[in-house]
């Protein structure tokens, strides 16, 4: 069983979504030992609680963003976790938190990577016009939104979108792709290669999510 630890920073659907599909027995060879946040109101933050889980707020007043991220390690060390998930977790990493858990954090964007990087990639892919954006599940490196591609969702685009509508459409694909990804992650089904991912789907149904022809 791996033992995952989940970063937030607000609302937490994401997370709510993985433990479901813990629960469930959809991801059957993974926990959740702990949750932590930045913020202290942070609703994930409440619903980890709720069920019971460990959850830890890390204020992050007053240091620097090493000294804060060293905090945070320790802590998931503590914990013993094998993976690290980032659900909407508002902060930059430093290179020490990376090279900590060398490709063993994942994390979820709101867009199809490489394209619109950084924050609000709802509304950069609105104020592009393209007709097609969705949401990214890739491992964390270095650098901002750019590590090794796990899985991805493709959602249409409509004119008469903006960022709201876009959002929900992309979040709905979210709660597919993330607990798929871990569910990938968790039964070793996942290999890195010269920067790239390489996925063992036998017997692994919902591949259809990744296939926009079929998709849901
Ligand atoms: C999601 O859109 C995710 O892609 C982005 O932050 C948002 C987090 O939402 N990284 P939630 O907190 O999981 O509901």
């Amino acid at each position: 069983m791996y033992k995952l630890a989940v970063l937030l920073s607000g609302r937490g659907s994401n997370f709510e979504t993985i433990l479901n599909a813990i629960k469930s027995g959809y991801i059957k060879n993974g926990e959740i030992v702990v949750v932590i946040s930045n913020k202290s109101d942070a609703r994930g933050l409440s619903v980890a609680r709720e069920n019971g889980l460990n959850a830890v707020f890390i204020d992050s007043k007053g240091k620097d963003r090493e000294e804060y991220d060293r905090e945070v390690v320790e802590v998931i060390k503590r914990y013993a976790a094998d993976y690290v998930l980032l659900a909407g977790y508002m902060r930059i990493l430093s290179s020490y938190f990376v090279r900590s858990f060398k490709d063993r954090i994942l994390n979820i964007h709101p867009a199809l990577l490489p394209s619109f990087k950084g924050l609000n990639a709802q509304r950069q892919a609105i104020g592009k016009g393209v007709r097609f954006s969705g949401a990214t599940v890739h491992f964390v490196t270095e650098n901002l939104d750019d590590g090794p591609i796990v899985v991805q969702a493709v959602v249409p685009v409509y004119s008469s979108d903006d960022e709201e509508s876009l959002s929900k459409r992309i979040l709905i694909t979210e709660h597919k792709i993330y607990p798929l990804a871990v569910k990938l992650l968790t039964e070793d089904r996942i290999k890195i290669d010269k920067g790239k991912v390489f996925v063992d789907w036998d017997e692994i149904e919902d591949f259809y999510i990744m296939n926009p022809k079929i998709g849901g």
